[in-house]
């Protein structure tokens, strides 16, 4: 066996992701450092739907995950082997939440791959990648750092101490961020996907036109976007001729305002040096801005990854799957994919996470 197996010293791992509508695949020494990242998105496949199809998304990673692997590996300088002057010691995949279909394509090749080259699987939680973005472009991050991880199908705020060590401090009861930016996109008739739509149209619209009501959930750091999407839909409906450019702009500020509050709020309770943003929505102009102006009036450093570390990507797999190799070992052949997989820390029983019923 190359490298050895529980608690391992592995540091170079190739890492696999396919949770959703992106195949990647990512060489990435010592949890640190990004060797090769190669992402396919499926957008375009999935633009004229307005949104994912999951039968879709698995078919396309099954032929997209061969050749962004080896592409991945040629980018580092390795062989199809995963062999080269410093070769693959770990494969990390994975494993949930996602869909069902996509996360067993990424999940069966990984597996294939250790186990042809005689190297330790670490099944990975998408969610705990997430967090490792900023790490990954600021090693020297000053922790505790608030993590804001809003994402299309979770919002999260978590207090990350160190690798592989964290709390989450908040979550959404309905919505997710991302969510809630695709179905007002999908009901103004912004296109697929929502998010990005809602961000480039909002540049030209008024942010101050509609009030849009504000879920700030006093004396708890949840989150709540439904009450709101149906606020801008009964709006639109009563006011059919609005400018869609004011309505996106006003949902925007809605979020955003809610968004950027609570995450200064975690990071005095959690008396953090910084914040930090995650997940696609973290891509968003007007939430970078306004992260960064209220945080640092208030003291705090804010890192913001870049916008292709923000979105799916196999580095930040690499990034979870080396920590979680360390702190709790190899997984276990059998581990397969959990579409339902919530966050929480490794050293809990080995298993990457916990099911999440919120
Ligand atoms: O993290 P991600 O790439 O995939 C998930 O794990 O969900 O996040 C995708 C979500 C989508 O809901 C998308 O609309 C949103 O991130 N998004 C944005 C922006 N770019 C992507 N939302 C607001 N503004 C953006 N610029
Ligand atoms: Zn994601």
């Amino acid at each position: 066996m190359r490298g050895a197996s529980l608690r391992d010293e592995a540091s170079r791992l190739l890492a696999i992701e396919t949770s959703c509508d992106e195949t990647a695949a990512a060489v990435v020494d010592e949890g640190r450092r990004v060797v090769s990242s190669v992402v396919s998105s499926q957008m375009d496949l999935h633009a004229r739907y307005g949104g994912v199809v999951p039968e879709i998304a698995s078919r396309a990673h099954t032929e997209l995950i061969v050749p962004v692997v080896t592409e991945a590996l040629a980018l580092a300088g390795l062989d199809s082997a995963g062999r080269g002057e410093r070769p693959v010691e770990a494969v990390a995949a994975t494993t949930g939440p996602g869909l069902v279909g996509a996360l067993l394509v990424g999940v069966s090749a990984a597996k294939a791959i250790a186990m042809a080259w005689g190297v330790p699987f670490v099944a990975v939680n998408h969610l705990e990648g997430h967090l490792y973005a900023s790490l990954l472009e600021e090693p020297d991050l000053e922790l505790p750092v608030v993590v804001l991880l809003v994402s299309g199908g979770h919002t999260l705020l978590v207090r990350m101490d160190a690798p592989g060590r964290y709390e989450v401090l908040g979550r959404t009861r309905d919505d997710a961020a991302g969510e809630a930016f695709d179905k007002v996109a999908r009901f103004l008739g912004l296109g697929y996907p929502g998010g990005p739509a809602v961000d480039r149209v909002s540049a030209h619209g008024d942010a101050g036109a509609f009030a849009f009501p504000r879920a700030f959930l006093e004396g708890s750091l949840d989150f709540s976007f439904s009450g709101l999407k149906t606020a801008v839909v009964r709006y639109v409906r009563a006011h059919p001729s609005v400018a869609t450019e004011d309505v996106a702009a006003s949902f925007q500020e809605a979020v955003v305002d809610v968004l950027v509050e609570k995450t200064l709020s975690a990071a005095r309770q959690a008396r953090a040096a910084g914040i930090c943003l995650a997940g696609g929505v973290a891509a968003n102009s007007s939430l970078r801005a306004r992260a960064t102006e209220s945080a640092e009036a208030e003291g705090f450093r804010v890192f913001l990854p870049s916008r292709a570390m923000c979105t799916d990507n196999a580095a930040m797999i690499g990034a979870a799957g080396y920590f979680r190799l360390r702190d709790v070992g190899a997984s276990g052949w059998d581990a397969g994919a959990e579409p339902g997989l919530g966050l929480s820390p490794p050293g809990r029983g080995g298993a990457p996470g916990r099911r999440d019923t919120s």
